[in-house]
């Protein structure tokens, strides 16, 4: 039996009840070049595997927590008042309730995301790790980044990524309340790294991460062998940064990316996010590779593709996709 998000989070909470004062905050989105892909417990988002990311900087979400006048919680997105039945809506209050702890106080809560939406990006690592940092501040939890980073993790997996900008590793941990479960940021930076956020379809994702890595771990054989590639990539990944080797980094990531996705492929019933849009901009990866520009390809649950190159093939990457595909190119070091 797993513990529950509450014991955990109550055992590390200050004894003090909590009491709102006006808060916001901002976390970046993130990219995994060495991916998660399973979960050991299901509760605590606890991963099977470790995983390594790059944050994009000034883009993600900025939240804000106010106190509520009108005696009910409301949740705003990117401007817009929910509905207090929609998904995101109900999403937000309960990771709230789970600091709240009883108190009697109605909150508003505002999220704003500013990933381009060329960029097809899922918003929920920035959406609750920003989520997380302002309900450090609303409460003045005065929790540690590596904290924050494991309650954001309850959140969502990846959000645990987004409380640090940078190349980040997020330790798999071996404690059963995941309390080791947390990121930190890497000590290393690389000021030529790129990332492109290749849009090539649009249209609401139909299997999200959670039940989509849950699938995969219940129905495909092949994913067995997804934990030894996964610790061998970090390993090379780090490596590769501290070596600006981009190349190796490239190679890495994207066969770690395109064998994660070979085990939703081996899924029953299979998971395939790739539409013919995603393919083609696949191949036209590998021709630009094959002309001697070095671009490699990451892909997450979804049908788009984020690009890895160095700055001074910025234009050679512009020009060698069509008009009509959006691309967005991020500066992670600034
Ligand atoms: C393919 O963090 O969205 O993007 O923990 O269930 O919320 P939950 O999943 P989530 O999964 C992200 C999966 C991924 C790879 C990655 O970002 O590492």
């Amino acid at each position: 039996m797993s513990i529950s998000k509450q014991d955990v989070i109550s055992t590390y909470l200050p004894e003090l009840p909590p009491f709102g004062i006006d808060a916001e905050a901002f976390a970046p989105s993130n990219i995994a070049l060495c991916k998660y892909w399973g979960k050991r417990d299901v509760e605590l988002n606890l991963p099977i595997n470790a995983s390594l990311s790059v944050s994009l900087g000034d883009l993600g979400s900025h939240t804000s927590i106010s106190v509520s006048e009108k005696g009910i919680d409301q949740v705003y997105l990117n401007g817009e008042l929910l509905q207090a039945e929609s998904s995101f809506s109900k999403k937000v209050i309960a990771f709230l309730d789970l600091f709240r702890r009883g108190l009697d106080q109605p909150v508003i809560v505002k999220t704003n995301n500013n990933i381009p939406t060329a960029a097809g990006l899922a918003s929920s690592a920035s959406g609750f790790a920003a989520l997380m940092l302002a309900i450090n501040d609303f409460y003045r939890l005065g929790l540690t980044t590596e904290r924050l980073s494991a309650f954001a993790r309850m959140g969502s997996g990846s959000a645990s990524r987004s409380v640090y900008q940078g190349f980040v590793e997020w330790h798999k941990g071996v404690r059963e309340d995941g309390m080791d479960s947390c990121a930190e940021r890497l000590d290393m930076s690389w000021p030529g790294f790129r990332i492109g956020l290749l849009k090539v379809a649009t249209g609401e994702k139909k299997v999200d991460s959670r039940s989509g890595m849950q699938r995969t771990i219940e129905s495909a054989d092949l994913y067995q062998s997804w934990p030894q590639q996964a610790a061998k990539d970090l390993v090379t990944i780090k490596r590769a940064i501290a070596d600006r080797d981009l190349a190796l980094l490239g190679q890495t990531a994207e066969q770690n990316a395109l064998s994660m996705h070979a085990t939703m492929i081996a899924s029953w019933p299979p998971l395939l996010y790739w539409q013919a849009e995603s393919v083609a901009a696949m191949h036209r990866v590998w021709e630009l590779r094959n002309a001697g520009i070095p671009v490699y390809l990451t892909m997450d649950a979804g049908p788009n593709l984020k690009l890895i190159f160095q700055q001074e093939h910025e234009q050679e990457i512009r020009d060698g996709f069509p008009e009509l595909l959006d691309l967005d190119i991020v500066s992670p070091f600034g």
